[in-house]
């Protein structure tokens, strides 16, 4: 199948067949493919949770609509950004110098151009920026599980201040958005709906 042809196939999956685990080369490849998303500047301002814990995913259902998808999925991410960009800023500098002094100081140019709006954010401007580079990972995750044929379920339907207390996160941190991937349920009702989208007459349009 095409990658096009599996964006129409899949769809937002909300009850996953929780004894049909996902290969471990298929895991890897769609962490890889969220690793591997572009952001703004490159210095990726989020953490991604892998969470396995029962006891966090019961928790983090109660909070969260009880949304099976926590419970069931085999597999289920959580992206937290990061609001402390400038600290960010710092600890992609230090891969891209290789923690050379001399590089660091030939990057203060670029430095300074990305710390300038960084460091004039507050907590709120930063993590609703940080937030869009999450979203791109997350829309790679999800293109990565359709081109390999795993079912996934996008979510921001949940208490995100109960999920960083859950999970015991650092101010520094924000829950934003989940990712479950695993396998549809055979009786999964989601699946037998319509796709709707806007026509591309409505969509799209030259200027
Ligand atoms: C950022 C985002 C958050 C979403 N949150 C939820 C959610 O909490 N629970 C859920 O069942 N679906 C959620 N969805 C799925 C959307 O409802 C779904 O993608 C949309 O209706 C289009 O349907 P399709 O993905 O099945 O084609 C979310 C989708 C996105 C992109």
């Amino acid at each position: 199948m095409s990658f096009v042809k599996n964006l129409a196939w899949r769809y937002a999956t909300k009850k996953f067949d929780p004894k049909k685990p996902v290969a471990e080369q298929d895991r890897l490849a769609v962490m890889e493919a969220i690793r591997m998303a572009p952001t703004s500047f490159g210095y990726q301002p989020f953490h991604v949770f892998e969470v396995e814990s029962k006891d966090l995913r019961e928790e983090l259902k109660k909070n969260a609509w009880n949304q099976p998808q926590f419970t069931d999925a085999p597999l289920l991410f959580i992206i937290a950004v990061r609001s402390d960009l400038v600290q960010r800023i710092d600890e992609f500098l230090d891969i891209v110098s290789d923690k050379d002094p001399e590089k660091r100081k030939a990057l203060k140019p670029y430095e300074d151009m990305m710390k300038g709006p960084a460091s004039r954010a507050n907590t709120e401007q930063a993590t609703a920026w940080a937030a869009k580079q999450a979203y791109i990972a997350l829309g790679f995750g999800l293109a990565a599980a359709a081109e390999m044929s795993l079912d996934a379920c996008p979510m921001e339907g949940f208490d995100a201040k109960a999920f960083e207390k859950i999970l015991g996160l650092p101010e520094n941190l924000h829950v934003q958005a989940a990712l479950a991937v695993g396998y549809r349920a055979a009786d999964d009702e989601a699946a037998k709906r319509p796709k709707v989208r806007f026509p591309k007459s409505e969509l799209f349009s030259k200027k």
